[in-house]
């Protein structure tokens, strides 16, 4: 079954604590959080504390995303706040590989992210140190935005570039009922989703459904 990571982005923010607890019990099956440093995106979100504060309402593991200029600056903070699994961009201008081994040595699990205009192809040298891959289905910055259909061809191709290794594939931004499952056809087996999850009246539901995306009982 396809892994659904609620975005906390699109939550009530005053009442965090209530909200992890909430999709917990709706069966999600990790958190999303979105790092923003108003520089590397252009807009300012949630840090370590943050991590830190959510960490003991939670069942599932902590996915944090960072789009930030310097996470080799605050890998420890996330570590230490409780991060299950950490994804950084590609497109950072700090020094990957050390951060990625870095973040095995502490047992997390290592993301890498593409903006939409990022090729696939920038992930090779990435692949023996990475569990997951984060495919941006939007312009990262803002939730609520429309996918982007470009970037199935960079699923699929994904999909076939990391067959042999076991990687995840998560898909972000705009994830809905149209947009999921033409992203697991194509190779992704982790959608993270925020608006479309917290604006309907019943997250069980439409996260159970995205539970079921491309198969034949959506
Ligand atoms: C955007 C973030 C996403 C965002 C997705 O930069 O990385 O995680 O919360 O929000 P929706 O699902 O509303 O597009
Ligand atoms: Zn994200």
């Amino acid at each position: 079954m396809t892994l659904v990571a609620p975005s906390i982005l699109s939550a009530d923010i005053a009442h965090l604590a209530d909200v992890v607890q909430n999709v917990c019990a709706a069966g999600a099956d990790l958190i999303h959080i979105d790092v923003m440093d108003g520089h590397f995106v252009p807009n300012l979100t949630f840090g370590p504390l943050l991590v830190k504060a959510i960490k003991p309402y939670s069942s599932i593991p902590l996915d944090v995303h960072l789009m930030m200029t310097n996470p080799q600056d605050f890998l420890e903070d996330f570590i230490n706040a409780g991060s299950d699994q950490i994804t950084l961009h590609a497109e950072v201008e700090q020094d990957i590989i050390p951060m990625l081994k870095f973040l095995r040595s502490k047992g997390i699990k290592t993301g890498l992210s593409l903006k939409p205009r990022t090729p696939a192809s920038v992930l090779e040298t990435y692949l023996p140190y990475l569990d997951l891959v984060l495919v941006m289905t939007v312009e990262p910055g803002f939730g609520g935005q429309d996918f982007l259909i470009t970037q199935l061809p960079k699923i699929s191709l994904i999909k076939t570039m990391t067959e042999a290794s076991g990687i995840n594939i998560q898909v972000d931004g705009g994830i809905n009922d149209k947009s999921a499952p033409l992203c697991v056809e194509n190779g992704a087996s982790t959608l993270i989703s925020g608006s479309y999850i917290f604006n309907s009246s019943d997250w069980s539901k439409t996260i159970q459904l995205l539970q079921k995306a491309g198969t034949s009982s959506f």
